[in-house]
């Protein structure tokens, strides 16, 4: 009789995942709170011989990991982003790779749109200021912020979250502008038919032009930094910028300098770099007032997460099959 295949798990994914991978292979997982060390990985795959590995964005999988078992078949992330996996390693190495994409765009788009209203309006803000009874009277220049209904939204990165977050700005009456390496015309049409009229500018005149700039591009060495010192001193005085993307996108020394000299108002971040960011961090002087940070939890809906775990299985159960997978980073990057 053939043996069961074994799959490693770094953390405890929800339990319809863990039920599905159950249900047919010998899983093991690690029950920590914090991410297991690289070396604890390899040396699970390795003791394990493992045939698959289910993995999250704060694990490093690099070519060493990928050789730490000669039976690994497959690598399933439980994340849309895989800037944290070696793709080319595993592609070199005939190690399918699998990932989340679509299943959690309209949850991130909520909390986008969380942080963007949390930053306009100073909630956390005013929350801090209640807390902390300072509250003593009605004032008419209390914690006044700027509108967003009617003020112009720039996404950069009209993919499906940013095309998400858009179309909620109809709800506000926005004017969206976008910008990325291409036209997205289908992406047009998509909020067209959401009464949001998008237009395509460049970089440079989306920074200059919008009161929210909300950042949805994948990490890559293209886009590392892509919002840094030139870019915040492009923005407006009062724009605010929010990022639940990768942490990476923007260079946060530059972000420390622009909240410092008041080149932009505030940031609304779920992503940091570094991230986690610790809680001494010099950035988080500029909190509550300036800056809202929330620590990565833009797919953190119960739903969402869940559905995320099912997609994994589903991944682990096509590379331990040799099919292609239904969710394919190798596919998606261009190295399949
Ligand atoms: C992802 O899946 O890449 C997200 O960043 C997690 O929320």
């Amino acid at each position: 009789m053939p043996e069961t295949p074994t799959v490693y798990v770094t953390r405890k994914i929800p339990e319809v995942g863990l039920d599905r991978l159950r249900e047919q292979y010998e899983v093991v997982v690690w029950d920590g709170t914090l991410p297991p060390e690289t070396d604890h990985i390899k040396s699970q795959l390795a003791s394990l011989d493992a045939d698959g590995l289910v993995c999250l964005l704060s694990d490093e999988i690099d070519a060493d990991v990928l050789d730490a078992s000669a039976d690994l078949s497959v690598v399933s992330t439980f994340s849309v982003g895989y800037d944290h996996i070696d793709v080319a390693a595993a592609a070199d190495r005939g190690i399918a790779v699998g990932h989340t994409p679509g299943v959690l765009t309209e949850t991130t788009a909520d909390l986008a749109w969380a942080l963007l209203l949390a930053c306009a309006r100073r909630t956390v803000e005013s929350h801090a200021y209640v807390e902390a009874d300072e509250w003593q009277s009605w004032g008419p220049r209390l914690l006044t912020g700027p509108d967003v209904h009617d003020a112009t939204l720039g996404i950069v990165g009209l993919g499906k979250i940013g095309t998400a977050v858009a179309r909620r700005g109809s709800g506000f009456g926005m004017d969206v502008l976008y910008t990325g390496p291409n036209r997205k015309p289908d992406h047009e049409a998509e909020l067209a038919e959401a009464g949001v009229d998008a237009t395509f500018v460049d970089r440079e005149e989306l920074l200059a032009d919008s009161d929210f700039v909300s950042l949805h591009v994948p990490l890559t060495e293209g886009t590392r930094g892509f919002i840094g010192t030139d870019e915040l001193q492009r923005m407006r005085d009062e724009a605010i910028l929010i990022n639940t993307s990768r942490g990476g996108v923007i260079d946060t020394d530059a972000l420390d300098t622009a909240l410092e000299r008041g080149w932009i108002a505030r940031a609304g971040l779920d992503v940091t770099d570094p991230e986690p960011l610790p809680g001494d961090h010099p950035l988080l002087r500029h909190a509550p007032e300036r800056l809202v940070v929330t620590p990565h939890i833009g797919s953190a809906s119960v739903g969402t997460r869940n559905r995320i775990a099912e997609m994994a299985a589903a991944n682990v159960e096509a590379g331990i099959d040799g099919r292609d997978l239904p969710n394919s980073a190798l596919r998606d990057a261009g190295l399949e």
